[in-house]
C-alpha cells in the first residue's frame, strides 16, 4: 500500500529532486505539495514548485503557504546556493501551471481531518506551515501518522556553527513540531552530508534519456557551483531527498530514538537541534534521528526514481 504524504517544501534544488522522487515512486502517494518561504521568497519557491511539476508533467496540486516565520523576522534567502530564482540552472518553458486557491495550511488541516490518520507529513523547508496548522487546528496532531523531515543536526550547522538552515529559519515553528507529541524522524546534516551529488553521480544519472534525468543533472550542476564556493565541496549534499528515500526503503538510513529540543532563546545558538544522542536525560524520546546512511543504496533509489519517468 503506497504511503500517503504531503510534501511541504521550499524549492530549492534538493527540494526539486525530492518532488521528482515522491511524485513517481509506487511506494508513495503524493497528495499535495505545499510551499513555504525558505531558500527563496514564497513567490519564488512556489513558482519553482510549479515549474518542476509542469516540466515533469506531474499531476499533483500545489498550495502556497507562509511567507514569513511565526515570530522572528524573515531570514535572508539562500541565493549563495540556489541562485536568484531559487532554482537556477534548468531552463523551463513558459509557466502555465497554476497554484490551488486554497491556502497550504487549510489544505493540510482539511486533508488530515478527513483522513484515517494514515498521512505522513514530509517537510523539507522551514516548519512554519506545519506549526501554524497545529496551532490553528490542534485536532490534526493525533491525525498525523508521522513527520519525516529534513532539518537539524547533532553535529555542525550549515548556516551558523550550531544550526541547520530549515530549523534556524523558524526555530519557534520547529519547537512546536518537535514538542507536539508527533514522532519526528529527523534527517539531519549528519547524514545528508554523506550523499554528495559528485560529478560521478551526475554522470551516472545523465545516462537516462528522460526529463527527470535532465532536470537532475541541470539542477545538480548549478547546485554544486554554490556548494563549492560556499563550502569547498566537489558535490552538494542532497539533503531533502533523504526523506523520500527513507520512505521508499527505510533500510537506507539508520535512525536512533532520542530526545530533541530546539534552542530558541540563545542568540548564538538559535535554531540548534539539541539531540540527546547519548541519552543523558530522562526526556521523552520525541525523535528518531538519522545517524547513518547507505550511500550506494541511496543513489540506487534516486536512480530508480529517475528511471520511472518516460
Ligand atoms: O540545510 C539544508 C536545507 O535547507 C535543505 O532543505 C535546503 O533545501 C534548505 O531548505
Ligand atoms: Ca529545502
Amino acid at each position: 500500500m503506497a504511503q500517503k504524504i504531503i510534501l511541504d517544501c521550499d524549492p530549492g534544488h534538493d527540494d526539486a529532486v525530492a518532488i521528482m522522487m515522491a511524485a513517481k515512486h509506487p511506494e508513495i502517494e503524493l497528495l499535495g505539495i505545499t510551499t513555504v518561504r525558505g531558500n527563496q521568497t514564497l513567490e519564488k519557491v512556489t513558482r519553482n514548485a510549479l515549474n518542476v511539476v509542469q516540466y515533469l508533467d506531474i499531476d499533483v496540486p500545489v498550495y502556497k503557504g507562509m511567507s514569513v516565520p511565526m515570530v522572528i523576522e524573515p531570514r535572508p534567502v539562500e541565493e549563495r546556493v540556489h541562485g536568484d530564482s531559487g532554482l537556477d540552472g534548468p531552463q523551463f518553458d513558459e509557466l502555465t501551471r497554476t497554484i490551488e486557491s486554497k491556502h497550504a495550511i487549510q489544505f493540510i488541516i482539511e486533508t488530515l481531518m478527513a483522513s484515517d490518520g494514515d498521512i505522513i507529513l514530509v517537510p523539507t523547508g522551514p516548519l512554519t506551515n506545519i506549526a501554524m496548522a497545529m496551532r490553528i487546528e490542534p485536532r490534526i496532531v493525533p491525525k498525523i501518522k508521522q513527520i519525516v523531515l529534513m532539518g537539524g543536526c547533532y553535529q555542525l550547522g550549515n548556516v551558523t556553527p550550531s544550526a541547520e538552515f530549515n530549523i534556524w529559519a523558524d526555530g519557534e515553528a520547529a519547537h512546536i513540531v518537535f514538542s507536539s507529541g508527533v514522532k519526528v524522524t529527523m534527517m539531519g546534516l549528519d547524514i545528508t552530508r554523506k550523499v554528495l551529488a559528485l560529478p560521478s553521480v551526475i554522470e551516472r544519472m545523465s545516462k537516462h534519456d528522460n526529463r527527470a534525468a535532465k532536470l537532475f543533472c541541470d539542477l545538480m550542476t548549478f547546485f554544486n557551483k554554490g556548494q563549492k564556493k560556499t563550502f569547498g565541496w566537489e558535490g552538494g549534499p542532497l539533503h531533502d531527498p533523504t526523506t523520500v528515500a527513507y520512505l521508499i526503503d527505510p533500510s537506507v538510513i539508520t535512525v536512533k530514538s532520542m530526545h530533541t529540543d530546539i534552542e530558541i532563546n540563545s542568540e548564538q545558538s538559535y535554531g540548534r537541534t539539541n539531540c540527546d544522542y547519548f541519552l543523558l536525560t530522562d526526556e521523552p524520546k520525541n525523535s528518531d534521528v538519522a545517524i547513518d546512511v547507505d550511500v550506494e543504496q541511496f543513489w540506487d533509489i534516486v536512480e530508480e526514481c529517475i528511471s520511472l519517468y518516460e
